[in-house]
């Protein structure tokens, strides 16, 4: 193992699993203020986990040396939600389903997205009254899922979507609390968790089939949309098709990571602004010069630059995924120590994009830090929101896009603040980084 590494100190059997339970946020940002670039967890009595904040080794982790790993424990939990999709399989297969889902990510397969989400984001301020109360949180996540079934799937689930959102909480809940646990309750003992579990993945595996079956057995066969990409694909190999569990898999996985962590990054714009006025009012102001009145489409993306200064910054304090987790598979060296099998290697961006020593006043939300050359002078995995290497985010440049277009849309009709002043909202790590306990806001309408 070499050097000894240094951890906070821990319980007989559990180790630092109860503490890191508690609260993982201040437990981990503790740890690395005490114990530096590489922190040692025990998670029960045999999981060994090292909190790496050397950005030379992350990339070794995500890039250089990434065949040494698989996703870490989370990630395999959540297959029980969303099968052997894109985002929870290895090797060969992963290499496979990426080249193959790839094409519906490309920048102009992409800008044709624009549209539906400025019209998704209309179509909710449809419901809004100024004056009124709202959890804009839940908002979020429903027009941030509305977005992804119909520009993914080609289709709108309006009637369906709160049942949907409702079951992939439920999973995501299940989820969180299963890969931070040591007990291992199998799924067929019936609990009250595991039992809404169940139900709510069978809710969506309804959705899902009749998505797919109706694609099937329609005459439309255009492949201009993930669902009919993933329906005309072949093996290069034996020329067959993905059987429709291998569809429900990746539809599942789209859902599930396409849509939360928009959703999130939003609620925390929303809070900041409401919480830095003289960052909204540059807002407005950029909004005014740019688009005069009228809705953004993507051609304005490149002038509304103030707006994805916010949209970086948020996503620097903020990291909807807020931590990246691998598992050694072969032993490995990384940095002054060699790590063996089963060890898990925890990269947080949450920690990461907090430290001083990358980020001056790492607490405050100041957009205009992203102006100018920090991303150059900073080491690359100093910033990391969407992580890197072969597994980095497909969905980057679609979220990026999103959140500023929404962001645009929204902004520019309504002011919104905490339905109790002075209010903070605590960020809540479960599978994402999310508002804890959601986020009330008044709509203020602007003239
Ligand atoms: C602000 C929004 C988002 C954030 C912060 C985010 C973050 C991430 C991160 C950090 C990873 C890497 C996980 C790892 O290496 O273990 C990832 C992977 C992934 N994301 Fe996103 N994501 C966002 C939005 C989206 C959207 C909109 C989609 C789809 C439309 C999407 C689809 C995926 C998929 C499929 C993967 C797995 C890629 C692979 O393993 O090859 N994400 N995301």
């Amino acid at each position: 193992m070499g050097v000894t590494i240094s951890g906070p100190r821990g319980l007989p059997i559990s180790g630092n699993l109860l503490a890191f339970r508690k609260d993982p946020l201040q437990f981990i940002r503790d740890a690395v203020a005490e114990h530096g670039d590489v922190v040692h967890f025990r998670f029960g009595p045999k999981r060994h986990v090292y909190l790496l904040t050397n950005p030379d080794q992350i990339k070794e982790v995500l890039v250089t040396k990434q065949d040494h790993f698989k996703k870490g424990k989370g990630l395999q939990v959540a297959r029980a939600v969303v099968g052997d999709g894109i985002l929870t399989s290895e090797g060969k297969k992963h290499m496979r389903q990426r080249r193959l889902m790839q094409p519906a990510f490309h920048r102009e397969r992409i800008a044709g997205y624009g549209q539906a989400m400025v019209r998704q984001a209309v179509e909710l301020l449809e419901d809004w009254k100024a004056g009124e109360v709202r959890d804009i949180h839940d908002d979020m996540m429903r027009v941030t899922l509305a977005i992804i079934t119909e520009t993914m799937f080609g289709k709108s689930i309006k009637e369906g979507a709160d049942k949907i959102g409702h079951a992939i909480d439920v999973g995501l809940k299940y989820v969180a609390n299963k890969a931070s646990s040591f007990i291992d309750i199998p799924l067929s003992v019936p609990t009250k968790s595991n039992r809404q579990f169940l139900e709510s993945n069978e809710t969506l595996d309804q959705t899902i089939y009749s998505l797919i079956e109706e694609r099937r057995n329609s005459q439309d066969d255009r492949q201009d949309d993930l669902l009919g990409m993933l329906l005309a694909a072949r093996d290069e190999d034996d020329g067959q098709g993905m059987t429709d569990e291998q569809v429900r898999d990746e539809v599942m996985t789209i859902f599930v990571a396409g849509h939360e962590t928009t959703a999130n990054t939003m609620s925390w714009i929303f809070y900041l602004l409401a919480t830095h006025p003289h960052v909204e009012a540059k807002l407005h102001e950029e909004l005014a010069t740019v688009l005069d009145g009228r809705l953004p489409t993507v051609d304005d993306l490149p002038k509304l630059t103030y707006t994805s200064l916010i949209v970086s910054e948020t996503l620097r304090l903020y990291p909807a995924a807020w931590t990246i987790n691998r598992e050694v598979v072969e032993e490995v060296q990384i940095g002054d120590h060699t790590y063996q099998p089963g060890d898990t290697l925890m990269m947080s961006q949450f920690v990461m994009h907090r430290l001083e020593r990358y980020y001056e006043k790492p607490d405050e939300f100041i957009p205009e830090r992203f102006a100018g050359d920090l991303l150059k002078r900073n080491p690359t995995y100093a910033y990391f929101p969407f992580g890197g290497g072969p597994r980095v985010c497909i969905g980057n440049n679609f979220a990026l896009m999103e959140a500023a277009l929404l962001l645009a849309t929204i902004a520019q009709r309504y002011r919104l603040r905490l339905a109790e002043p002075g209010q903070v909202v605590e960020p809540e790590p479960l599978v994402t980084l999310r508002p804890k306990n959601g986020l009330p806001m008044r709509l203020e309408k602007r003239e």
